[in-house]
């Protein structure tokens, strides 16, 4: 089955689905966008996507490409015509093209460009490595002062998880300069201490927060486990009982090796596990 990309108004098929040359995103990494789970056919968490895609629209001042009603229209028959039922759709919305100037703010009736894309990903897969359990490497955090804003400049991330592809890590996590886990190069990252504690990095400019590491709180709450949002080293992560890193595409994943050590006993841990498995009892599971 061919694949179809929604580009500005259009379903094409995926060679000619192309953008502007001069579009800003191309040129300035001027775009945000966002990554949904796509589980049984339906949007997981769809609200709260929406409303952080929002925020980076605001945050950067780029215009809206259209409704928030027709938004999900798009995304609804981006899944429905690519057949997926399990997998991820990704929007993408930059504030449009125009011959090449850092200005923007003269352009004010720039059209953003939108993209549209939906794409199938095996939940046995996921599932496998999720027994498995990943390895992450820990490195420098060399990324812009405003990761709360879902923009595409991923050059940091995709060099960083190059980098730990080199040693068989999966995963980047992000060191500060105090030497503070900020989190995963594409997702957040969580440590359980030896008294059974969570641990995950406050909210701030730092990092992205994570609908799943939001959704994931509210199971948290819900069955009682005891969290703490501060920031923690990568020293702490390694004496640590569990590790896991959550997102959109991984949802809990965890951790079984940081860098040369080892997690707890080298398996995914019982926590993280549970909170793998009743992550969905909590997320929100929108209508089709
Ligand atoms: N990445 N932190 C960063 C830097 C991320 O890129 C992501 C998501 C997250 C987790 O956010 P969420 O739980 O809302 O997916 C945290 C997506 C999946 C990506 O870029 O593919």
């Amino acid at each position: 089955m061919s694949r179809i990309v929604y580009v500005n108004g259009r379903y094409l098929p995926w060679a000619e689905a192309g953008v502007h040359a001069e579009d800003r995103g191309f040129q300035f990494g001027d775009a945000i966008y966002e990554v949904c789970e796509v589980r049984d056919g339906h949007l997981i968490d769809e609200i709260r996507h929406m409303q952080r895609l929002e925020r980076s629209l605001g945050e950067l001042r780029i215009r809206a490409p259209m409704s928030q009603s027709a938004l999900a229209r798009v995304l609804r028959e981006t899944i429905r015509r690519n057949r997926v039922r399990d997998g991820s759709v990704y929007l993408q919305v930059s504030r449009g093209a125009r011959p090449r100037e850092f200005l923007f703010s003269d352009a004010e009736h720039m059209e953003p460009t939108l993209v549209c894309i939906a794409r199938t990903q095996s939940r046995a897969k996921s599932d496998a490595a999720a027994a498995a359990g990943i390895a992450v490497r820990s490195m420098p955090d060399i990324r812009w002062a405003r990761c709360d804003i879902k923009t595409v400049m991923l050059l940091p991330a995709s060099l960083a998880k190059e980098s730990a592809k080199e040693i068989g890590a999966k995963e980047a996590w992000l060191i500060d300069e105090h030497g503070f886990v900020t989190e995963g190069a594409s997702s957040n990252a969580w440590i359980i201490d030896q008294s059974g504690c969570l641990i995950t990095r406050q909210i701030s400019n730092d990092l992205l927060r994570g609908v799943t590491r939001t959704t994931l709180i509210d199971l948290i709450k819900r069955v009682g486990l005891e969290l703490v949002e501060r920031p923690f080293t990568i020293a702490e992560a390694k004496a640590a009982r569990e590790a896991f890193t959550t997102s959109a595409t991984a949802i809990v994943m965890p951790v079984v090796k940081i860098d040369d050590t080892p997690i707890g006993n080298g398996a995914p841990g019982i926590a993280t596990s549970q909170l793998r498995s009743e992550f969905h009892s909590v997320a929100e599971r929108a209508r089709r």
